[in-house]
C-alpha cells in the first residue's frame, strides 16, 4: 500500500473477481448480439481494459470525455463533451462503461444524449455506486460495489490526476489532500 493511503477499500484481488463476475454476467445478458462498449474517459479506463477481456461477445470499443459544468465540488449536471464517439451508434447497442456513479447528473445527461442517436439500447456498467449522493433517479444495469459516501482512488480514479495506476481502491490519508 502506497503510504499516503489510510487504507484500502477494495483489493487487487476483490476488483478482479468482481470484474469476472460483471463480464461473466453482460456476456449471458447480451448472447451473441454485438456491443458497442463506450469508455468514459479518463477514469474509466482500467476498469474497461479488464473488464472488455471477460466479455465474450462480439464487441468493439469507443470513448467519450465530458466534463461537468458548475463550481469544482457541485455538479450541475449540464455536460459538456470534451470527446465524441467516433462513429454513428445507430442500431447499435451500447454499453456505457463508467468508473463510479455519484449524484449522476452526468450519466442521466450522456444517456439522454446517446438514446437521442438511435441506438438500439443503452445499457450502464458500473465499477463503484454511492447510492447516498445520489440527485437524480438513475442506475446502473450492472453494478459492482456499493460504497460509502468517500472519496476514493486507484485503478483508474484519481486525485489530482494521481493514483489511476494504483491495482486497488483507497482512501487516502487526509493530509494527502492539501498538497
Ligand atoms: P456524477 O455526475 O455521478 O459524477 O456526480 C461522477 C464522476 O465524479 C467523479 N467522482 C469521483 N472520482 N473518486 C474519484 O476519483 C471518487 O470518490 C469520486 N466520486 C465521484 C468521477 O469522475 C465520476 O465519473
Ligand atoms: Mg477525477
Amino acid at each position: 500500500m502506497i503510504a499516503e493511503a489510510e487504507r484500502i477499500l477494495l483489493s487487487e484481488e476483490e476488483i478482479q473477481a468482481k470484474v469476472k463476475e460483471l463480464g461473466a454476467e453482460i456476456s449471458s445478458y447480451y448472447g451473441d448480439k454485438p456491443i458497442l462498449a463506450l469508455g468514459i474517459l479518463k477514469g474509466a479506463i482500467v476498469f474497461m481494459s479488464d473488464l472488455i477481456r471477460q466479455i465474450t461477445c462480439p464487441l468493439e470499443i469507443d470513448f467519450m470525455a465530458v466534463s461537468s459544468y458548475g463550481s469544482s465540488t457541485e455538479s450541475s449536471g449540464v455536460v459538456r463533451i470534451l470527446k465524441d464517439l467516433d462513429c454513428s451508434i445507430e442500431g447499435k447497442n451500447v454499453l456505457i462503461i463508467e468508473d463510479i456513479i455519484d449524484s449522476g447528473l452526468t450519466l442521466n445527461y450522456l444517456v439522454e444524449n446517446l438514446k437521442s442517436r438511435g441506438p438500439a439500447s443503452v445499457k450502464i456498467v458500473t465499477l463503484l455506486n454511492k447510492p447516498s449522493r445520489r440527485k437524480v433517479n438513475i442506475q446502473a444495469d450492472f453494478n459492482g460495489f456499493t460504497i460509502p459516501d468517500e472519496f476514493v482512488v486507484g485503478y483508474g480514479l484519481d486525485f489530482a490526476e494521481r493514483y489511476r495506476n494504483l491495482p486497488y481502491i483507497c482512501v487516502l490519508k487526509p493530509e494527502a489532500y492539501q498538497k
